[in-house]
């Protein structure tokens, strides 16, 4: 096959999803001949990875768009791509509103670009697709990229469940990724060995539900973890986003007996009140949570949590508030989000009446994050002059760094080679910021 080469510059928002959705992308588009470029001014195709979550992100692609605008004027048969949430969210209405687009797509039909760019190509006509496809757009996108190596970081993503069933009353996953469904084991496994071969030592299984992960043959997430974890080249594993609801007992089990999995959860409850998760539809109270996350440090007493908090969510009282402070108090969080309530179209929530004020909000978010930083701070000083294993990821930004992350996730800085990036070594920690630890190598390779 003869290809010319093409040029594509490709903007991800959101969350991992879209992280490894657009490594998809980009895996298809080499296969069509494009080579990546860091900038858009002489792309011959532009692609913003939208997402839809909260208002802020999503009007982010509305003033891409309108930058782009004269890139495109200067750039004879620029293609310009709005994929991702935004695009499932809003279709036709982002063509109406930004004339300057060729292509949208949502989460679950990028693997047509081939064709969606040759449609365009040849009937002039902005295309939308974003009905959620019969096929299996995972085997589709095997097949556009055979078994070629990806070239991938130290460290990857690899989606194993797609789509979300909960329906939380704020939220807009269900709708703009569709339903709930697990890869089966074998096509995980093959994708798993792929990336294996290209050099990645971490991978992180990605779902809006992972735990609630389970294919037609009654594999789970922890029987998964098994599996993969025999992987040779992995070194690492770890899962992300866990529901409460869906954190079964093989799971935690699975944090105390496998070497691999790292001692990290991002468990989100989101609020502190009773009354507030009722209202938000999460399917469990708070005593539930708490016994939760006592089971998980039973199992494994070093684990790290992570959380994500909204602030203001409709008819939010002080005291809902309260409790929420309280109950980050009592969980003792090493990292946390929190996030201003944002009203999105289409979502229960957002037809309630008693929407809280924009200043009490804001004042709320204020103390919460307040918290949530003297945790995340405290956690990391506890680990001065402690040895932890860190998996060397990169160059740091210095000469003769290189950055890594520990088990907790937290960044490590530190004095190493290029040639010791992809091994785990043991580093003593002795210097703390807010987001990121520094030290020097400990005696022992961990
Ligand atoms: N599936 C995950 C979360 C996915 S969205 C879970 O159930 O926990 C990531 C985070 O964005 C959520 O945990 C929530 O804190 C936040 N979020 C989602 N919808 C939001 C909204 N309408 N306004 C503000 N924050 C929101
Ligand atoms: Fe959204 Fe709730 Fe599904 Fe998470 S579980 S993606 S918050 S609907
Ligand atoms: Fe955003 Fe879609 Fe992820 S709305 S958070 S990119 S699933």
């Amino acid at each position: 096959m003869t290809v010319t080469q093409k040029s594509v510059y490709v903007k991800t928002y959101g969350c991992q999803m879209n992280v490894y959705d657009s490594d998809r992308m980009r895996d298809t588009l080499r296969t069509m001949g494009y080579v990546e470029t860091p900038i858009p001014d002489n792309a011959d195709l532009v692609i913003f990875n939208t997402c839809h979550i909260r208002e802020h992100a999503a009007e982010k692609v509305y003033s891409e768009l309108g930058r782009i605008k004269k890139l495109k004027k200067a750039k004879q048969g620029m293609l310009v791509a709005v994929a991702g949430c935004v695009a499932q969210a809003e279709g036709a209405e982002i063509i109406r509103r930004a004339k300057t687009v060729d292509l949208v797509f949502g989460p679950q039909t990028y693997h047509r670009l081939p064709d969606l760019i040759a449609r365009r190509l040849e009937t002039g006509d902005a295309i939308v697709e974003t009905e959620f496809p019969a096929e299996d757009k995972f085997e589709a996108l095997e097949q556009q990229n055979g078994r070629k190596v990806l070239n991938r970081n130290v460290s990857a993503f690899l989606t194993v469940q797609e789509g979300c069933d909960k329906f939380c009353s704020f939220c807009v996953v269900p709708y703009t990724r569709g339903a709930e469904f697990s890869r089966p084991v074998s096509q995980i496994e093959k994708e798993a060995l792929q990336l294996a071969e290209a050099g990645v030592c971490e991978i992180t299984l990605l779902g809006q539900n992972v735990n609630a992960y389970r294919d037609s043959d009654g594999a789970t997430l922890a029987s998964l973890i098994a599996k993969l974890s025999q992987i040779d080249g992995f070194k690492r594993l770890r899962y992300t986003t866990s529901h409460p609801r869906d954190m079964d007992e093989a799971l935690i089990e699975a944090h105390a007996c496998n070497p691999k999995l790292m001692p990290f959860l991002h468990l989100p409850v989101q609020s502190g009140s009773d009354r507030v998760l009722k209202a938000m539809n999460r399917g469990h109270g708070i005593d539930y949570y708490f016994d939760t996350v006592a089971q998980v440090r039973k199992t494994r007493p070093d684990m790290a949590l992570s959380g994500d908090f909204i602030v203001g969510f409709p008819g939010e009282t002080d005291e809902d508030f309260e409790d929420t402070l309280k109950l980050i108090e009592t969980v003792q969080y090493a990292c946390a989000y929190s996030f201003k309530y944002s009203a999105r179209p289409g979502t229960p929530a957002a037809e309630h009446p008693d929407q809280v004020p924009d200043e009490v909000v804001s004042d709320r978010l204020v103390r919460i994050q307040g918290l949530i930083h003297a945790q995340q701070t405290a956690f990391n000083r506890a680990l001065v002059g402690k040895t932890l294993p860190v998996l060397m990821e990169k160059p740091g930004r210095d000469e003769g760094q290189l950055v890594g992350r520990s088990p907790y996730l937290q960044p490590v800085h530190v004095r190493g080679e290029k040639s010791q990036i992809g091994t785990v070594l043991g580093v003593q920690i002795d210097g703390v910021g807010t987001n990121s630890l520094s030290g020097h190598y400990g005696a022992v390779e961990a």
